[in-house]
Parts: C-alpha cells; structure tokens; sequence
C-alpha cells in the first residue's frame, strides 16, 4: 500500500483508505456486525490506515464498531481516524452548529471510537450560508485547542462549497465526490488545493457501485438502501446516489468502459486507480461492505498509472457523454 502525506499533518495515510457508512447499517441495506468487523480487518491487513466513517452512520453504529475493531488491534496507533459532525438530528438543525453542541457531539464520537482525540472532524455537508459564517469553524478552532480532535475539514457537495471552505483559516481537509464520472474538482479546486496544503478526500470513487461495472439495468436493491429509496434525490442530494446520474443511464455508461479495463485488473480497482493518478489526492475511501472489497480495493495502489492516452479519451467521454446528465449540486 502507497501513502501521501496528509498535509498539515505531516503524517502519512494509505491512498486508499476506507469508507464506512455502509458499516451504519442503515441505507446501504443491513451488514451485520461481524461482516463490518471481517471488513474492518481486511482493510487494516492490506495496509489500509485511513478511516472515514460520521456520527450519523446508523447513528453511531458505524463509529462504536471502529471502536471495537480499533480495541482489539496492537497497532491501532497507525490509524488515522475521520468522522464527520453536523447531521445528527438531535437536536438537529440550526442547533447543530453552536459550540456547545459540536462539543458535545465531538465528546460522543470520542467515547464511541474509544480514543482520546479525534485525527480529523469533518462538516458533513452543512448548509452553504453556515459554511460562510465563522460560527461552525470559531467552534472547531476551540475544539482543536482543547485537543478533542488534532484537525478540522468539512464534507462538501458543491465545488462553490468547496471554494468557500478553501478560504477558511485552519481548513485542513476537503471531502468530495470524484470519479471517472465526476471531473469537476479537477479544474475548480485541485490546484488550489495543493497551494493551500488542503488534503482532498475522494468520496464516492465508484459512484455507489456503477463503476464497479457490475450492475444491469434490472438490478435492484433493498427497501433500505439509498440506491433504492434515494435513486432520484427523494431523501437527501441527488448526487451522493450514484454520483448523480440516472441508474440505468450510468449502467450504460459503465457498460461503455469496460473495454477500458486491462486484462487481470477489476473494473473496481481501475476506477480506484484513476483517481489516485491525480497528485491532488490524498486519499480515495471506496465503501466496503465485504473483506473481499475492502482486499481488491487495497490493491488499486500497486496498479500502474492509467496511460495518458486513456485519461485524454476519458475526458473526452465525461464532456460529450457523461456531464449532461449529472444531476444535483456539483
Ligand atoms: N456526505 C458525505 O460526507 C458522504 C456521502 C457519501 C459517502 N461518504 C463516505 O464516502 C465513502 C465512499 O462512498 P460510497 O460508499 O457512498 O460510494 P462508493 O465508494 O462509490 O461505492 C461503494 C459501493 O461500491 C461497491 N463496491 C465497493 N468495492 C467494490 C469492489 N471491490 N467490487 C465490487 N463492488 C464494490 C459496494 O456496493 P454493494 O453495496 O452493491 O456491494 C459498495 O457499497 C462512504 O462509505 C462514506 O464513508 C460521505
């Protein structure tokens, strides 16, 4: 497993690292908890040090798990642990963003994951005008210097969002949706990014399954997973499902690149790959709901670079075919 320096850190994390919101429970379908646990450890043993998980994922469920799975591991110190505040629903919404109860929120994270401080809090997709007041942020800068969490970042939708939270003092990190379908950030934030020595955390790298290249247009998923109650936006952003795209209009579209994928290399894997390929990055973290995707997603990292033909051919493909059809922030 490659590492990149988490930037104001100084701290390296394994370019892949893990998502964990399927480990909630709760909208990806039900993954029990020795499944979450077998995943958990299958990331670790492939080198995987970078975890991202929220308080909101089955409310709580996702983090106590990392708990558990962090108390029996020798080696829990080579962690780097991200959670994510700002969408639980009690007491919800303004209230969420006042310090006192960002404090409390950080102090139950704290006791879930089973550690004294928190490596990395993200916003989680906080209205944009909060992101444009000093509220949220003053708070974070006081949890810091209390030594709750060691940095502060925020989880955006749009690349407006993204630009806002660049300009905040102490920013350390940026979440955000990209993919082979998803370009944007490339030209809208990348190099600012880097200028700023702001760590970009991809989200959605497989665009909820569609880039794994393994679905048809009859697929179907359970009542409770948000690829089936939220294919089109009908309970939070359009483009956290499927990166945006209507399903059967992305099945086409990935049926269209698998011709793209070199022999003995899972269309998974060379999603992966494509998004390491770009030096902005400094983490990609692919959901895993199974020790065998958390295992092939670790081994992104040892593939070749994709050739520079082909990233000027995916371009090509994302402007005349993909971009028209994104919907949602972006
Ligand atoms: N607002 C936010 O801040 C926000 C929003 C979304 C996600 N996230 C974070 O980002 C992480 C990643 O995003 P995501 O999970 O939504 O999307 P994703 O990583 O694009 O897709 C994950 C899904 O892809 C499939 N998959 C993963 N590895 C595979 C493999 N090797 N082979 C075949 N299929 C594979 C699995 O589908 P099946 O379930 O069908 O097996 C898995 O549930 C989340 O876990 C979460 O930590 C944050």
């Amino acid at each position: 497993m490659n590492t990149r320096k988490f930037p104001q850190d100084g701290r390296e994390v394994s370019e892949i690292g893990i998502g964990t919101w399927q480990l909630g429970g709760a909208e990806w379908g039900d993954v029990d908890e020795a499944d979450a646990l077998n995943t958990l450890t299958a990331a670790a043993d492939a080198g995987v040090t970078f975890i991202d998980t929220a308080d909101i994922y089955g409310l709580g469920r996702s983090e106590s798990l990392i708990g558990r799975f962090l108390a029996d591991r020798p080696d829990r110190d080579r962690f780097f642990l991200a959670t994510k505040l700002g969408r639980n629903p009690t007491p919800g919404w303004p209230d969420n963003f006042t310090y006192d109860v960002i404090r409390q929120h950080t102090e139950a994270s704290l006791e879930r994951l089973g550690v004294d401080t928190i490596d990395l809090t993200q916003t989680h997709c906080i209205p944009h005008e909060v992101m444009q007041s000093d509220q949220v942020w003053d708070a974070l800068r006081k949890i810091k210097k209390a030594g709750l969490i060691r940095h502060f970042g925020a989880s955006v939708e749009s690349m407006d969002e993204a630009m806002t939270c660049l300009d905040v003092e102490g920013m350390a990190s940026l979440q955000i949706i990209f993919n082979v379908f998803r370009r944007k950030p490339i030209e809208a934030i990348f190099t600012k990014a880097k200028q700023r020595g702001v760590a970009l955390i991809i989200r959605l790298p497989l665009a909820s399954g569609l880039l794994a290249g393994k679905f048809t247009k009859r697929s179907t998923f359970v009542e409770t997973d948000h690829r089936h109650f939220n294919r089109d936006g009908q309970s939070f952003n359009v483009g956290e499902t499927f990166a945006g795209l209507p399903f059967e209009r992305g099945v086409e579209l990935a049926d269209e690149l698998k011709q793209c994928v070199p022999e003995g290399v899972t269309m998974a894997q060379w999603a992966l790959r494509w998004c390491l390929d770009f030096d902005a990055v400094t983490t990609v973290i692919p959901g895993a709901k199974s020790p065998k995707q958390a295992r092939d997603n670790a081994m992104a990292s040892s593939l070749d670079p994709i050739p520079t033909a082909l990233h000027t051919h995916l371009r090509r493909f994302y402007n005349e075919k993909v971009h028209a059809d994104i919907r949602g922030k972006y």
